[in-house]
């Protein structure tokens, strides 16, 4: 039997069926802002994947986080997603796409309204590029983030409260595009790198700023954790326990711990992305307890083909 045979297991997300839990998580590799053919090549080889979840994308075409992050508000763009969703569904795989508003600098009421509109705009596109989905990026250091995690804290009067971006852009995309996921990040921290420093805690009082966040969200599609560089079992526990719908896990993990978190009902699925970047066919390796390609580095945001498709 192999290790990861609980990753192997089918699951349904809401209507789609997932053929198994091994879920490819967002890589933003800056190949070109309008995807290309080798952005298709690139996602097609790994549509064995039970739910890919495509790099975070921009909803607008400023600011511009890294040169050559792909958007979805041109028609050009949206052109050139359908080349890659074609591709994996015809290849019988789901994907889904990241959202990805990078933050503004000043905040104005004017400036987050105009936010939130795009990234209307964006999921209505992404919808109309074929995607069965998008995740809306709440993770990491971006807009969304900067309201959340108090120490990025960037609110504004109009929002005071840590969650009332995230729900109104949820709002907004939801009229658009009914299968919408979040990746949230509650165990982030500056120093939230390799290797891993345990001296290192997120504070309880951003951690409760999750802990009210998530019980409402019962209209995702899923919630998507990035647990904490260490791995620790009660950290994916705790907004498991609150979140009762498709909970996917993320940071670190091996076939073996992804499917240990599986069978002890930690998570639905686990989301890999090193291990994407270098093994394209890594379902295939992980049913087979083949050794995984490690990958390099160099490659993550250079331009070309060479070390991506
Ligand atoms: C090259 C690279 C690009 C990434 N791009 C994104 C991204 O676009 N959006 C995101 O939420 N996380 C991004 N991440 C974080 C990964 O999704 C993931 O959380 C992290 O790599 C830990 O998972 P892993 O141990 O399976 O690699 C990126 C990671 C890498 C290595």
């Amino acid at each position: 039997m192999s290790q990861g045979s609980a990753l192997l297991r089918p699951v349904t997300l809401g209507d789609l069926t997932l053929p198994n839990r091994v879920v490819m998580a967002p890589t933003t590799r800056c190949r070109g802002s309008v995807p290309s053919p080798l952005h298709a090549l690139h996602y097609a080889r790994r549509a064995s994947a039970g739910l890919i979840i495509a790099e975070g994308t921009l909803v607008s075409p400023q600011p511009v986080p890294f040169v050559g992050v792909p958007g979805l508000f041109s028609d050009a763009q949206v052109a050139g997603w359908r080349r890659v969703t074609d591709l994996v569904h015809s290849l019988g795989g789901r994907i889904m796409v990241q959202l990805w508003h990078a933050g503004l600098r000043p905040l104005s009421s004017t400036e987050i309204a105009s936010a939130i509109a795009d990234y209307r705009c964006a999921a209505a596109n992404a919808v109309r590029a074929g995607f069965d989905g998008v995740e809306i990026a709440a993770n990491g250091t971006y807009l969304v983030a900067q309201f959340l995690n108090p120490r990025l804290n960037r609110r504004t009067d109009a929002y005071r409260s840590p969650s009332l971006l995230l729900l109104h852009i949820l709002d907004a995309v939801h009229s658009v595009c009914p299968r919408v996921g979040v990746r949230l990040s509650p165990y982030w921290l500056p120093t939230d790198s390799t290797p891993p420093c345990p001296a290192y805690l997120p504070s309880e009082a951003t951690l409760s700023v999750y802990d009210d966040l998530v019980p409402p969200l019962t209209s995702l599609a899923y919630l998507h954790l990035r647990g904490p560089a260490l791995f620790s079992p009660d950290a994916f526990s705790r907004y498991r326990k609150l979140f009762p719908g498709f909970f996917i896990a993320n940071n670190g993990f091996s076939a073996a711990t992804a499917s240990d978190a599986i069978d002890s009902n930690l998570a639905d699925a686990v989301s890999f992305a090193r291990h994407f970047i270098a093994n394209p066919d890594l379902v295939t390796r992980f049913a087979l307890d083949q050794e995984l390609s490690l990958a390099d580095k160099a490659f993550n945001y250079a331009g070309g083909p060479e070390g991506y498709v």
